[in-house]
């Protein structure tokens, strides 16, 4: 199951049911941990499929950048991933909604966006970050994850083309699609 909302200014966001290492971009969002140590979920599927160069490198960069704050992520090749880049995010863990997941949870969208373009991607896919083992709401999650990503692609997108929404299960592609059609942009 696929859609494509068409944004006013050109630039486009895709929603797709199915496994994110599967659908080729220039930038694949991965859901990860503070320590950026790998897990299961979509970051264990992310590391399987693209090979232990992901973890390589962020072997090398350990020192330096983790623990990563909730909100943040850092971006490495995409080993043999149908993509250049893989960018690593870190999703807040679900206390309840007052302790700021949800301007985590935009961050890490952003910081996604951002470093994609700095990497000059034009396409980038997400994952529904948080919404697994860190026990985020999805119902909650998708309109913080849309908002902060029509709010992107609508001011600072440059070399950002396509967004990808990609979700694991025909219920979470079908809550995407209903906001993506009652979207006002
Ligand atoms: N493609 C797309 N989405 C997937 C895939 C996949 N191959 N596999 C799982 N998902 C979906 C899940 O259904 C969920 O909606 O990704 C979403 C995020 O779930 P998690 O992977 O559990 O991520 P998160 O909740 O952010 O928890 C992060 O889990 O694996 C560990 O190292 C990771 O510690 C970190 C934590």
């Amino acid at each position: 199951m696929e859609l494509t909302r068409p944004l006013n200014n050109g630039r486009r966001i895709r929603v797709v049911e199915g496994d994110i290492t599967r659908i080729p971009v220039d930038a694949m969002a991965n859901a990860a941990n503070a320590m950026l140590a790998g897990g299961g979920g979509v970051d264990g599927a992310i590391h399987r499929a693209g090979g232990p160069s992901l973890m390589e490198e962020l072997d090398a960069m350990r020192a330096s950048v983790a623990p990563l704050a909730a909100g943040g992520a850092v971006a490495t090749g995409a080993g043999a991933l149908p993509a250049k880049f893989v960018i690593h995010a870190v999703g807040p863990v679900w206390g309840g909604g007052e302790e700021g997941e949800p301007e985590e949870l935009a961050s890490c969208y952003r910081e996604c966006l951002r470093l994609a373009e700095e990497r000059e991607c034009r396409s980038v896919s997400f994952p529904a970050i948080s919404t697994g083992v860190y026990g985020y709401p999805k119902q909650k999650a998708a309109p913080v994850a849309i908002g902060a990503v029509l709010d992107f692609l609508s001011t600072e997108a440059r070399s950002v083309e396509e967004v990808v929404f990609v979700l694991f299960g025909a219920e979470d592609f079908r809550e995407y699609a209903a906001l993506l059609g009652s979207a006002l942009y």
